[in-house]
């Protein structure tokens, strides 16, 4: 059973970071680069130091706490997640990851005797997407992903990447420090909110991840022509808006496509954007996620088709650039077993399940082995307000995650 008073820890570690927000916002928003996302990390920073961890920012802009195990000749073990928000966010996608993992360290601490393997808790920089159309930065510098093209991204303020890496605290002149050598770490363990309604609807506690679908996600340009509202016949526009809505609707259809993926279009812009101008410009954001890289694949191109047809059919030109592409990822199987035996060890059936979001976990992939575990999200629902998961449900995923870590590095 869960002791209310060390559960309780994790759970007040979230809701005191859940008072650090943008101010007129919506829900509990901590986007990456905003002024809270750096002042919340002042709050990472002194809970990982009070747990008994030397912590440092990498030129990536990444926390990592580390607790020196007995044998400096081990790689290090893992433990991290990310604390930034989507807009209008909640308050457990993410922090929760890091927030147990900081708990972890504390509880081998009060145990006494230091690990025999070093363990390392990250809070990775911008996991989720940002203005400048990538996610997961801090995890794709670490897996040496984050490439001089991505630094120089712009947001529509015209401030690159860089510039805004540098203003939280990075050093994108030093960005190849922030890559970790092989042999540096061991596998890498993420415990997360699942964001979904499995474990609630099976009434389970904890799920052990098999993989993470990939994900694709790309910029969708659409070309008119700003016209007269009033004055420009209906079959002679070029209207951008309405090639966006086609274009959206192309791209349900290909998430619906043999039940093997999903589709999105979460984003649109337009321009000029006024009551009496036909839309001149569109600009949308399209993702697609699938287990299955066959799929991906074949939707690309399905994709390519669309962008060049579904717009021509309205006098406007579209175009298409990917903004990244990330192939499915499968967790490790040795690592999937010590979770399912660590869940089974405090008492719990875990499910298995694959994973629907992205995490830091696909990056750093590339570095070492990976595992995942998810504690249920009430209703199912993430990315909004409602995100809620019971303290008694956080307690169970820190006791499991303490059991592996005990496994893997004590
Ligand atoms: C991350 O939260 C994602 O799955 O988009
Ligand atoms: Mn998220
Ligand atoms: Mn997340």
């Amino acid at each position: 059973m869960a002791s209310s008073e060390t559960g309780g820890r994790v759970f007040a570690d979230l809701m005191r970071l859940a008072e650090v927000v943008e101010p007129g916002q919506p829900g509990w928003t901590r986007r990456v680069f905003s002024a809270e996302y750096l002042r919340s990390r002042e709050l990472v920073w002194e809970l990982m130091e009070s747990a008994g961890l030397e912590v440092r920012r990498d030129p990536a802009g990444n926390l990592i706490g580390t607790l020196e195990g007995t044998d400096a000749q081990l790689p290090a073990l893992i433990l991290g997640s990310h604390t930034d928000t989507v807009a209008g966010g909640g308050r457990f996608d993410g922090p929760c990851g890091v927030m147990a993992a900081i708990e972890v360290v504390r509880r081998i601490n009060e145990r006494g005797g230091r690990p025999r393997r070093t363990i390392w808790v990250v809070d990775f920089l911008g996991e989720e997407p940002n203005d400048f159309g990538i996610s997961c930065v801090g995890s794709r510098a670490v897996a040496g992903h984050l490439s001089p093209e991505h630094l120089q991204l712009t947001d529509r303020s015209g401030r690159t990447l860089a510039e805004a890496l540098a203003a939280v605290g990075g050093d994108p002149d030093r960005i190849g420090e922030a890559c970790w050598p092989e042999g540096t770490a061991s596998a890498y363990l993420e415990l997360h909110v699942e964001q979904g309604s499995r474990l609630e609807e099976a009434a389970r506690g904890l799920a052990v991840v098999t993989a993470i679908a990939g994900i694709h996600r790309a910029e969708i340009r659409l070309e008119g022509r700003a016209d007269h509202a009033g004055t420009t016949p209906m079959d002679r526009r070029s209207d951008a808006l309405l090639a966006a809505a086609e274009v959206s609707l192309e791209v349900e259809r290909l998430g619906r496509r043999e039940g093997r993926g999903v589709a999105t279009v979460g984003r649109l812009e337009l321009e000029p954007n006024s009551p009496n101008v036909v839309a001149e410009r569109a600009v949308l954001i399209a993702e697609y996620r699938s287990g299955d890289a066959v799929w991906l694949a074949t939707t690309d191109d399905l994709l390519q088709e669309v962008v060049e047809n579904a717009p021509a059919r309205r006098g406007v030109r579209g175009s298409l650039a990917w903004l990244s592409r990330e192939e499915p990822t499968i967790c490790a199987e040795e690592l999937r077993s010590v979770l399912l035996e660590s869940a089974r060890e405090i008492g719990e059936e875990p499910l298995e399940l694959p994973s629907w979001a992205g995490h830091d976990a696909v990056q750093m992939a590339a570095v070492c082995p990976v595992a995942m575990l998810f504690v249920p999200s009430r209703g199912g629902r993430s990315h909004c307000p409602e995100e809620w998961t019971d303290p008694e449900q956080v307690e169970v995923g820190t006791r499991a995650l303490v059991a592996a870590v005990t496994r893997l590095a004590v």
